[in-house]
């Protein structure tokens, strides 16, 4: 299947994507996840991404729809994919649109991550990442068997620089003012599927299970 998960910050895109990825054995892209990677490594990518993502705006289209396009090409990702975190504008579900075209193929679902704004800052604040794999975990929802440790790895967690109180809104002045618009773009299509995002972890699996299946 070739799925995007779209929703705000903290909304559980990244929580949900490797079961996804396990069941429905597809390739998982998350642009932020590539992105922070580009930073870490101060790749000329990366140097270009940091100032942008530090003060909670888009990376460029062009940047982000190169990086897509260049990772679709892994044989992993010819039979499907999930999207997580692109496209994030009008622009790049067009250029993804296109991509996609040249091949004979299209986005079959949107899965929607509906969701209150006024429970993702306990999500976002309490969150930590472990940079290489891009697990999350959370002190409160989904707390590692150790504090601060990957479970799988043993290596050490940390907090994204943008997971503040303070950047979270700006990252949600952008969600709504660029991304919702690409909901309303797939809507059109009749490609959306709601999901109801505030419940536990497990229910919304339950939910995005039904709509693939
Ligand atoms: P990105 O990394 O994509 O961040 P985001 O969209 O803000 O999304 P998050 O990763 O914050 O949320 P999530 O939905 O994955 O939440 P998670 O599952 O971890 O982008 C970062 C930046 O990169 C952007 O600001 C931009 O600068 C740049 N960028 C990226 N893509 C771009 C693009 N296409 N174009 C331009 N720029 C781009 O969950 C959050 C926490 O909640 C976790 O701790 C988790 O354990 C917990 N949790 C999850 N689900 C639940 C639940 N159901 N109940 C309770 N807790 C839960
Ligand atoms: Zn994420």
């Amino acid at each position: 299947k070739r799925l995007i998960l779209v929703g705000p910050p903290g909304s559980g895109k990244g929580t949900q994507s490797p079961i996804i990825k396990d069941e429905y054995c597809l390739c998982h892209l998350a642009t932020g996840d590539m992105l922070r990677a580009a930073v870490a490594a101060k790749t000329p990518l990366g140097v270009k991404a940091k100032e942008a993502m530090e003060r909670a705006k888009l990376v460029s289209d062009d940047l982000v729809v190169g990086i897509i396009d260049e990772a679709m090409k892994k044989p992993s990702c010819q039979k499907g994919f999930i999207l997580d975190g692109f496209p994030r504008t009008v622009v790049q579900a067009e250029k993804l649109d296109e991509m996609l075209l040249k091949q004979g193929k299209k986005v079959d679902k949107v899965l929607n991550f509906a969701i209150d704004n006024a429970i993702l800052e306990e999500r976002i604040t309490g969150r930590w990442i472990h940079p290489s794999s891009g697990r999350s975990y959370h002190t409160k929802f989904a707390p590692p068997k150790v504090h601060g440790i990957d479970d799988v790895t043993g290596e050490p967690l940390i907090q994204r620089k943008d997971d503040t109180a303070e950047v979270l809104k700006s990252r949600l002045e952008a969600f709504h003012k660029q991304t919702e618009p690409v909901i309303d773009y797939y809507a059109k299509k009749g490609a959306v599927a709601q999901l109801h995002a505030e419940k536990p972890p497990k229910e919304v699996t339950i939910e995005v299970q039904k709509v693939l299946s």
